[in-house]
């Protein structure tokens, strides 16, 4: 397997967007498949990426999980470890097969009171496993550092952490790097990109940051417009600014590969 690439930072600051767009820039490259992961339990990732997971019969893995939980379904398969017992209902339950480059995952975060260690072991284990399918796995989170507690992925390749224009966004950035070290995630590369919303002026305060800095995505009025109508940005034209900024961020740390 390839790569894991953890998309993070504060809230609304485009990080879907960005999951989605350097996704599309890689599976436009001929890197593929990839695996996207959202880790956010709203899952605007997969509406940005044009899925309909109700109609495809997909649920999340925390919602998997608890109900094999809640039916006791565990209890009729003696004999084998829990994750050996869950994956086939995981695989079947979860993993959205896309026709075209990627194949895309939602975790979510809905686990049952006083039973958390087996679903985020579990789904550890299960991403480790997976992931060998694909050339690379891409994971979109939730706004804040709390999710980094969950350890769901453990071996990092490039973390890019989505700046807005303040002060928390740069606290937001070391307390992420901080803590991934602190719950021994290991990554080789922490980068931060200026957010659509970051403007010129503050590029010199982001170099000023113990961590490389890449450049501004570019805002585009019809990520907006296309988020309302449900279109996916899949489509989005490939003249779109924000598509170009992602693309030249993405290359200038060796992407395509
Ligand atoms: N490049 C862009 N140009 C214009 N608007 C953008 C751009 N990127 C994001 N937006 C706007 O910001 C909104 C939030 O973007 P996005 O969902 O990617 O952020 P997020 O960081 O993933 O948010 P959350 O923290 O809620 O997960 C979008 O719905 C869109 O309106
Ligand atoms: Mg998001």
């Amino acid at each position: 397997m390839g790569d894991t690439i953890v998309v993070t930072g504060r809230g609304g600051t485009g990080k879907s967007t960005f999951t989605t767009l350097l996704s599309r820039f890689l599976g436009e490259s001929g890197v593929e498949p990839l695996l996207l992961v959202d880790s956010d339990p709203d899952e605007s990732l997969a509406e940005m990426l044009g899925i309909d997971l109700a109609a495809e019969r997909k649920k999340s893995i925390a919602d998997v999980l608890s109900d094999i939980l809640e039916e006791r379904r565990m209890t009729r398969m003696t004999g084998m470890t829990p994750t050996d017992k869950i994956e086939p209902f995981l695989f079947q339950e979860t993993l959205y097969e896309g026709r075209g480059y990627f194949d895309f995952l939602g975790v979510g975060t809905k686990w049952i009171a006083g039973c958390y260690c087996l679903p985020d072991r579990s789904l550890g284990i299960i991403m480790e496993k997976w992931a060998e399918n694909y050339r690379h796995v891409i994971v979109d989170s939730p706004a804040g550092v709390e999710h980094l507690n969950r350890r769901i992925t453990k071996k990092v390749s490039d973390v890019f952490n989505i700046l807005d224009p303040s002060k928390k966004s740069f606290d937001n950035a070391k307390r992420s790097h901080r803590i991934m070290q602190e719950v021994d995630i290991e990554f080789d590369n922490y980068y931060l990109v200026g957010g659509y919303r970051f403007p010129a002026s503050l590029d010199g305060e982001a170099r000023k940051q113990p961590f490389e800095y890449l450049g501004r995505i570019a805002a585009d009025p019809r990520i907006t417009e296309y988020n309302l109508a449900g279109r996916s940005l899949l489509d989005l034209p490939d003249d779109s600014p924000t598509y170009q900024s992602v693309k030249a961020i993405a290359m200038k740390v060796g992407y395509p590969r």
